[in-house]
């Protein structure tokens, strides 16, 4: 018999010799990437650390761009890769997709920006109320974290409650009551069954308070606390498949009792489909089997431009209308901007059902192929669709905690690796495909990969 110790020692075996050669594969990253070496220098004088947007850091710094072209990024060194990632799941029609280049640039010339509205606007949701089962009106913001913050408070204003449920291990942006036990480290997460809030940024207002995390894809604990929490509850969101725990959608329990909470409760659920509508034309609602209350979208809706929204059952987003006694409010100069409007209309447009059959059958063979090639090594392949994410251990993702047993390192130096080999994941090995990737760049990604591990 095979003894735990001697498991553990094989997977280390298996993770330590690429992890020892991380020196040498930052040195060849470097070598190829100059120009982005001295850009990211020169941006620490004016950023602070060199960057704006955390959600791209990599070490040792993160490729400066030139242009994208379908499926293909040139970076400022020349270098052409293949876009695994497609600005973090945003472009399912690739870079610069002709459809949205012709929509927007008349536009560029007749305005960009008014204090006024255009009729795109009403087409765009049109198009999204039509084709998201749970949405019968919405409205438009300004990126996915706003989609969330403005969501979460028409929830609050039409149940007259403040607490909120979320899920441990997931993102949702930006918003201060949501950025708890995004990521949190393994001696800090408390126990499994009723997680330790932990911030996921110095400067949240101190003390929880108005969000409760619980452990995703667990409905006996998230009964228990519905019931602990009666009449408070606003709201329940999360993502009907889960991003950062690694593209994995939760059990049909969980969902469906959710949902059954919820109503019981007179409390909303919320489906946060910022990255998950990129899964089919009606969004991952459209085949989960669970209509949610609101919506919250961004990223694909907004044709490669800023945006996000949120959408809903007509009576719980009546509660933003103007005439309203006691309204919820909702700002924002750049709202339904005629740019987005007209990018987006394109970009739905085009993502007809046989484009969501196309990519999302391109993403399952990927994923068999990548299964087959990692079959006996301490290597997972996960997500759903379009997407797909390379887990470095042995243990099967469902949560949280159990995708917290991944070598996060060895993942790290694999996508450096990979991407000086000429394809960008992310850090921790996610990967979006686009309606331009071709079978071909997957089976040269596929070819990098095995090179990789065999190594
Ligand atoms: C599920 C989810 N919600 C919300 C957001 C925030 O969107 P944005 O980056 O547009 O603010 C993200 C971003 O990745 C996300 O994945």
């Amino acid at each position: 018999m095979v003894s735990n110790v001697e498991i553990r020692d094989r997977v280390n075996d298996f993770y330590t010799p690429l992890k020892a050669r991380a020196v040498e594969i930052e040195r060849r990253y470097r070598e190829l990437s100059p120009t982005s070496a001295r850009l990211s220098e020169a941006a620490k004088a004016v950023e602070p650390g060199g960057y704006s947007r955390d959600a791209v850091l990599r070490k040792p710094y993160t490729l400066y761009i030139e242009k994208g072209e379908g499926s293909v990024m040139v970076d400022r060194d020349g270098r052409r890769i293949v876009d695994m990632w497609f600005n973090a799941t945003s472009l399912p029609l690739g870079h610069a997709d002709p459809r949205v280049v012709a929509a927007v640039s008349p536009q560029l010339a007749k305005g960009t920006a008014f204090f006024g509205r255009t009729e795109t606007e009403i087409d765009l949701a049109r198009i999204l109320c039509e084709r998201l089962p749970a949405a019968d009106r919405i409205r438009f913001a300004n990126s996915g974290s706003e989609a969330v913050m403005i969501a979460l408070r028409i929830a609050r204003g039409f149940t007259g409650r403040d607490l909120v449920i979320k899920f441990e291990g997931c993102y949702h942006g930006s918003y201060d009551d949501v950025l708890w036990s995004v990521g949190p480290p393994k001696d800090k997460i408390g126990a499994a069954k009723s997680p330790t809030p932990v911030a996921a940024t110095a400067g949240l207002p101190s003390g929880l308070g108005r969000t409760l995390v619980l452990p995703y894809n667990d409905f006996p604990a998230l009964e228990r606390a519905m019931a602990d929490h009666r009449h408070e509850l606003a709201a329940v969101i999360m993502e009907p498949m889960s991003n950062r725990i690694g593209l994995i959608l939760p059990s049909r329990e969980f969902l469906e009792g959710a949902r059954r909470l919820c109503d019981e409760h007179e409390t909303l659920l919320i489906f946060d489909e910022v990255i998950a509508f990129r899964l089919g034309y009606r969004g991952a609602q459209g085949f989960v089997g669970v209509d949610p209350d609101l919506t919250t979208l961004g990223k694909v809706v907004g044709g490669g431009f800023p945006v996000g929204a949120i959408a809903g059952r007509e009576e719980i987003m009546s509660v933003t209308e103007p005439d309203r006694a006691g309204r919820v409010a909702h700002f924002g100069t750049f709202n339904a901007n005629p740019v987005t409007m007209l990018a987006g209309r394109a970009t739905m447009e085009a993502l007809t059902p046989e484009s969501f059959e196309h990519i999302n059958t391109m993403g399952t063979r990927l994923r068999r192929r990548l299964e087959d090639l990692c079959d006996g090594l301490p290597l997972r392949i996960t997500g759903v669709g379009s997407l797909f994410k390379i887990n470095a251990t042995s243990q099967e993702i469902t949560d949280y905690r159990s995708s917290l047993t991944r070598d996060a390192e060895w993942e790290q130096v694999a996508s450096l690796a990979l991407l000086s080999d000429g394809f960008m994941l992310t850090p921790s090995l996610q990967g979006a495909l686009s309606t331009t990737t071709t079978y071909e760049q997957l089976e040269s990604f596929v070819a990098a990969f095995e090179a990789l591990i065999r190594q």
